[in-house]
């Protein structure tokens, strides 16, 4: 595999991460709060977010994997992919929604598909909120409609590991955001 390039360093990450949960701290002051986390690639980001939020919380997990259609990394780096709109759900989350605050929490907003399906699958639970928070964006991809309520960073259409994020489940656990090259 080529060489990684860091596009986004553990410094800036841990800044604007702490931003993150000074801003969500203080649009729900006084309230409590369940944070969501996708699998997998939010639970490093999830981990750290919670950290700076100084609110009562909880966390809980959902799992999600998209149908077949999606192609390897490989494929996905030479070519870019379209999405079919088919999520599957691997894992539900365990506690009741019901009139909780809810905040999503998930690694990069894409094409918007996965969290277009998880929106609406968790506004059936009918929370009194539903937030969604994503360190990354990747607008120019966007194939839904659909805002971050708090995003971390904007960046260009480029394939992104680290911090969570996989290249065939490798690289989850650098601590700076980099770019894998298009060959
Ligand atoms: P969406 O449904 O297209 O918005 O896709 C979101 C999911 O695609 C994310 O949760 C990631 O798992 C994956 N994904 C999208 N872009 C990247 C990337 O650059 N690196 C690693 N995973 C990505
Ligand atoms: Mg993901």
């Amino acid at each position: 595999m080529t060489e990684l390039k860091v596009l986004i360093t553990r410094q800036e990450i841990a800044k604007r991460v702490g931003e993150m949960g000074a801003q969500i701290t203080k649009d729900f002051a006084g309230q409590a709060v369940i944070l969501v986390g996708v699998l997998k690639g939010a639970a490093i980001f999830l981990s750290d977010l919670a950290r700076q939020i100084d609110l009562d919380s909880t966390f809980d997990f959902i799992g999600v994997s998209s149908y077949g259609n999606r192609p390897s990394p490989t494929q996905e780096l030479q070519s870019g992919w379209d999405s079919t709109g088919e999520v599957k759900l691997t894992k539900d989350v365990d506690q009741s929604m019901k009139d909780k605050n809810v905040i999503v929490v998930e690694d990069i907003l894409d094409t918007g598909l996965t969290l277009t399906v998880l929106k609406k699958l968790l506004m059936a639970h009918q929370p009194r909120t539903l937030k969604i928070a994503a360190l990354l964006d990747k607008p120019s991809r966007r194939k839904l409609p659909l805002e971050g309520d708090y995003v971390g960073f904007k960046i260009p259409d480029e394939f992104v590991v680290g911090y969570g994020l996989d290249y065939a489940e490798k690289y989850r656990n650098l601590a700076d955001i980099c770019i894998v090259p298009r060959e």
